[in-house]
């Protein structure tokens, strides 16, 4: 075990998420005017690659923010006080938007799915059916939900939701899984869909993007929740303007125009599928280790991991040694999880090497902290995975 303190650090949290060279240095630029035609152009290709990315013709607006701001900006600008809602909730991020929503005076029914499974369209058919006088304005889903590294099936989720309730608003926080698995946004018929610019789109925390549908506009015209800063209506006249409402965070949309060339030059499906390539290698090495995964195969996430240790190997522990040791930065479990296991993110710029890397490092310190393993088995299957 190297008792030096690391000379690197590998970052495998499921954001923010390791930053590409090329897109640093695009951030490494000094600061222009923003109401002024050379941040148009760069704002304007920016819109175009976030609608490329989210397969989409809707307006896609830019708010200088994290996710969470995004999913507020979602509810003030489609609900009013005393609308019910109906959130399919898969773990942390699920109920953070029933919180929001509460706080608003939204009646929020809560759908909670048992933690590491995604939610099947017959139970959401199902709490759909109790609704007989129409009352349910608005679903909310995670695409995926980081705190248990689930992924819904957004496609049937929707379809379920447009079969018995065909006018509803559907609105999807994609803030960790667009770009990790495939999100049609169109082809869909998702109203609001919200991303974040830390987590598949490899630039740093700072920029949330809204979708509006037709539809989702139709309901901003009704919607009477409190806004100023969040006003999707105020940012979307300043983005046919070439600006934001604000000052924009600029380095942050100088990374995403660099990020949006680079995704464009991959393509959408080589990068679902090396995402998808991360999460069986992860998988595949833990479950030669011997390890308990939280999530089933079916649902597994693309983006993130969660891994319960070997018995007698305490969680957070493995986050700190191998910090100390190897400069490996994993993610705690959230919530009810805390302590009982901890996360992989695999989302990003993140290549199999780096996780054969960590998956090594983790092998050696499970061995370390008293778990009965043979070292060397869970990089093999990830080799093998490859
Ligand atoms: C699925 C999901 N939604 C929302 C958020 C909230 O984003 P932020 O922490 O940027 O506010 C996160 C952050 O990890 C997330 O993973």
């Amino acid at each position: 075990m190297p008792d030096k303190k690391p000379l690197k650090q590998l970052l495998m949290i499921p954001g923010p998420t390791p930053i590409p060279t090329r897109i640093l240095a695009a951030m490494n630029h000094e600061m222009i005017g923003h109401r002024g035609p050379v941040f148009s152009k760069i704002l304007a290709e920016v819109i175009d690659g976030l609608k490329w990315a989210y397969q989409t013709k809707n307006d896609v607006m830019v708010f200088p923010c994290s996710g969470t701001g995004g999913m507020e900006t979602a509810v003030v600008n489609t609900l009013s006080a005393g609308d019910k809602s109906l959130h399919v909730n898969i773990g942390n991020f699920g109920a953070r938007w029933i919180k929001i929503a509460k706080a608003y005076g939204v009646e929020a029914i809560d759908l909670k799915v048992e933690m590491g499974k995604a939610c099947d369209p017959k139970v959401l058919a199902a709490e759909l059916a109790k609704d007989t006088k129409k009352e349910i304005k608005a679903v909310f889903m995670q695409q995926n939900e980081t705190s248990t590294g689930v992924i819904n099936d957004v496609k049937a989720l929707a379809a379920t939701v447009r079969q018995s309730h065909p006018d509803v608003l559907i609105l999807v926080d994609a803030v960790s899984g667009l770009l990790a698995q495939d999100l049609r946004t169109d082809e869909w018929d998702l109203d609001v869909v919200v991303s974040g610019s830390q987590k598949a789109f490899m630039v740093p925390p700072g920029i949330a993007a809204v979708s509006m549908s037709p539809r989702a506009w139709k309901a901003y015209e009704n919607s009477k929740l409190p806004k100023h800063y969040w006003d999707i209506k105020t940012q979307k006249k300043f983005a046919d303007k070439g600006q934001t409402y604000t000052t924009p965070p600029e380095s942050i949309i100088f990374g995403m125009h660099e990020a949006i060339k680079m995704i464009r030059e991959e393509g959408l499906e080589n990068i679902f599928a090396r995402h998808a390539n991360n999460k069986d290698i992860v998988r595949n090495a833990f479950k030669a280790i011997g390890c308990k995964l939280l999530a089933e195969d079916a649902c597994a996430s693309p983006a993130v991991t969660a891994i319960f240790p070997p018995d007698g190997v305490d969680a957070e522990k493995v986050r700190s040694e191998i910090r100390n040791h190897f400069g490996v930065e994993l993610a705690p479990g959230q919530g009810d999880l805390k302590g009982k296991l901890f996360r992989i993110g695999h989302l990003g710029y993140v290549d199999k090497l780096d996780l054969i890397a960590a998956i090594a490092a983790i092998e050696l310190l499970f061995e370390k902290l008293g778990a009965k393993i043979e070292i060397g088995k869970g990089v093999k299957a990830a080799l093998e995975t490859i």
